[in-house]
């Protein structure tokens, strides 16, 4: 007996294709990372990262009125320092180029949604996110407790500048709370915190350190970011994290990770963000540049994967083309 029943029914025109599409895009589904320096005075391509700029303090304002027009989610900061130390103070510094970036995109789009991701490897001079002690057997390591007093302080800075959210991406255990308790002992209880839960040791951040000048000078982050094995484990940092008070969590990267978001999105209610990388960016640019992949296409399918995995929303330096084809 030939099936009554035809799947392809539902696949015969645009019309009812659309219908039945379970999982959409949409342009305010995305977060664009932004890269302000405090040395540059026009903007400088990122070599790696073909569309991806450096940017001056000074382009904050314009970049904030395209990304709001564009109907994107919102922009999330990341910042060159003049200097940087042992120890990542130039994140605390409240005229750093994330701290101005924000406070004059709060100016001239202030509905534009602003998050910063608090973090020191940018700041600090051997790369990694964090403030270094010898440990017993005598090697350089990320020491978790006094790092956390400097995310703390780095947090206050960006909420004292008009920030949305802070988006810890460290990895360090307990900064949720601690962040959670800085805020909140100054009167930012609106701030919110954008935890990156779930952040693997990454060969996909290549490019991403080109851009923000932060490849570790010594070592690798294995230490502190997640192994690639582990997914187990994702759901463990996820629940610490809620406990702590993570108002939405990250899993990053996303595409090789499409398990764990799915996974995540299980276990949790709270808003759920992917970031599509940079070295996964780089790929599709890469091979579009060959002529080996249509970009528009597979660019909008990568990130409707994102989104189908569970993701509510993605940090993506796609979101001004991917929303430009969306309109
Ligand atoms: C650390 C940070 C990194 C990224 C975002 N925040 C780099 C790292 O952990 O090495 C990577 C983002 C990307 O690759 O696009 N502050």
């Amino acid at each position: 007996m030939f099936p009554n029943v035809r799947p392809r029914r539902l696949r015969q025109t645009a019309a009812i294709r659309n219908l039945v599409r379970e999982v959409r895009l949409d342009p305010g589904d995305f977060v664009l990372p932004l890269f302000f320096s405090e040395t540059l005075t026009t903007a400088k391509p990122v070599g790696t990262m073909p569309g991806v700029d450096q940017l001056p303090v000074s382009a904050a304002a314009e970049i904030a009125q395209r990304a709001h027009e564009a109907g994107l989610g919102g922009v999330i900061l990341f910042g060159l320092p003049k200097e940087k130390d042992a120890c990542g103070d130039a994140a605390c510094n409240p005229n750093g180029p994330v701290p101005q970036a924000v406070m004059r995109m709060k100016d001239k789009a202030p509905d534009l949604l602003v998050m910063t991701d608090t973090c020191v490897d940018e700041y600090t001079d051997h790369g990694h996110c964090g403030v270094l002690v010898k440990n017993r057997r005598g090697e350089q390591v990320v020491d978790n407790d006094a790092t956390l007093e400097v995310l703390c302080r780095s947090a206050l800075t960006q909420a004292r500048a008009g920030v949305d959210v802070v988006a810890p991406s460290d990895m360090m255990d307990g900064r949720v709370g601690a962040i959670r308790r800085a805020l909140d002992g100054e009167g930012f209880q609106d701030v919110a915190i954008l935890s990156y839960a779930v952040k693997y040791a990454s060969s996909f951040y290549g490019p991403f350190r080109d851009a923000a000048d932060c490849a570790p000078k010594f070592g690798d982050r294995s230490s502190y970011q997640m192994d690639p094995g582990n997914t187990r484990e994702a759901l463990r940092e996820l629940a610490q994290d809620e406990a702590e008070g993570a108002d939405m969590v990250m899993v990053k990267p996303a595409l090789p990770y499409l398990d764990v978001i799915a996974r995540v999105r299980d276990r949790t209610n709270l808003p759920l963000a992917a970031y599509n990388v940079s070295g996964e960016y780089a790929m599709i640019k890469a091979a579009a540049k060959a002529g080996m992949l249509d970009e528009k296409r597979a660019t909008l399918e990568a990130l409707l994967s994102i989104k189908r995995a569970g993701a509510d929303f993605i940090l993506t330096y796609h979101a001004l083309d991917a929303a430009r084809w969306l309109g």
